[in-house]
């Protein structure tokens, strides 16, 4: 007997299904297994935006291209900024409420699934996005109010993405004076406790951004240069200013160990 042949009686679907509202939680906290992660994710977003600066001969009179992270446990914030292109204002709403659909994939930047900046959304209260592009007379900002998106999860109602991101996300514009000429910080507040508060915890980042982040070797080390040539002629020996509450993060290597039992 002859298979049985769906073929000639398919037909396409009129209506897609709903994307859910747990998507959001699939791509913040459920996705990645340490929770440090989230300033790998924001450090690579500064990074790109860097080497954009630079294509854009943006660095004149002086200025050179930084990533800034601040932590204040007290204060319970986390703050990422960078002097890069940022975002146009023109662009702002739709860039950072896309989900999935990144500008980058196919060119030199590090990011390309369009997901890495909703990687705070689990481990914060509310997560600001400012920034504001060259050509822009305003600061561009917006809100996501993470406390009632975990609201809206645990909440049995099925809403739609669109529908929770409409309820989760404002967006406000304010004057740039006092800003810098480019730039785009993420702040975090009401940061977590998690563990030992390592995501506050100054010790804790310090050590994971010297081996995670593109930062460069201690001008002390004896083999940098060498090192640094070496991977120069791979193409991979780029790295950036990092500073962790205004200190320098290098690479954790070094001319001396400390022997201990
Ligand atoms: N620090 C930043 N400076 C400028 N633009 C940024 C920055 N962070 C995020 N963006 C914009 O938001 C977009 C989405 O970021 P992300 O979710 O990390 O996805 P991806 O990096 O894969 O594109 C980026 O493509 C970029 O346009
Ligand atoms: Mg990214």
């Amino acid at each position: 007997m002859a298979p049985y042949l769906l073929t000639e009686s398919r037909t396409k679907i009129s209506a897609p299904g709903v994307v859910g509202k747990d998507i959001l939680e699939l791509l913040s906290s459920a996705m990645y297994v340490d929770p440090l992660s989230i300033f790998r994710e924001y450090i690579q977003n500064s990074a790109d935006a860097l080497d954009e600066a630079m294509e854009l001969r943006l660095y004149r009179n002086g200025s050179q291209p930084v990533i800034e992270i601040m932590v204040d446990p007290l204060a319970r914030t986390a703050i990422i900024r960078d002097n890069g292109a940022g975002v146009p204002r023109s662009a702002f709403a739709r860039t950072l409420t896309s989900i999935g659909g990144s500008r980058k994939r196919g060119t030199k930047a590090r990011g390309f699934r369009g997901v890495g900046r909703f990687a705070g959304l689990g481990y914060c209260q509310t997560l600001i996005m400012r920034t504001k592009s060259v050509d822009d007379t305003q600061v561009s900002c917006m809100h996501w109010d993470c406390k009632r998106l975990k609201e809206l999860l645990r909440d049995p109602a099925d809403l739609s993405l669109y529908q929770i991101i409409q309820e989760i996300v404002e967006i406000e514009r304010f004057p740039a004076d006092g800003f810098p000429r480019h730039f785009f910080e993420v702040e975090m507040r009401n940061v977590m406790r998690y563990k030992n508060d390592m995501l506050l915890n100054t010790i804790a980042l310090e050590s994971y951004m010297a081996q995670v982040a593109p930062v460069p070797f201690y001008p002390s080390f004896l083999f940098a240069k060498d090192i640094h040539n070496f991977l120069a002629g791979h193409n991979i020996a780029k790295n950036y200013t990092l500073t962790l509450n205004g200190k320098p993060i290098f690479r954790p290597y070094d001319n001396t160990y400390e022997a201990r039992p």
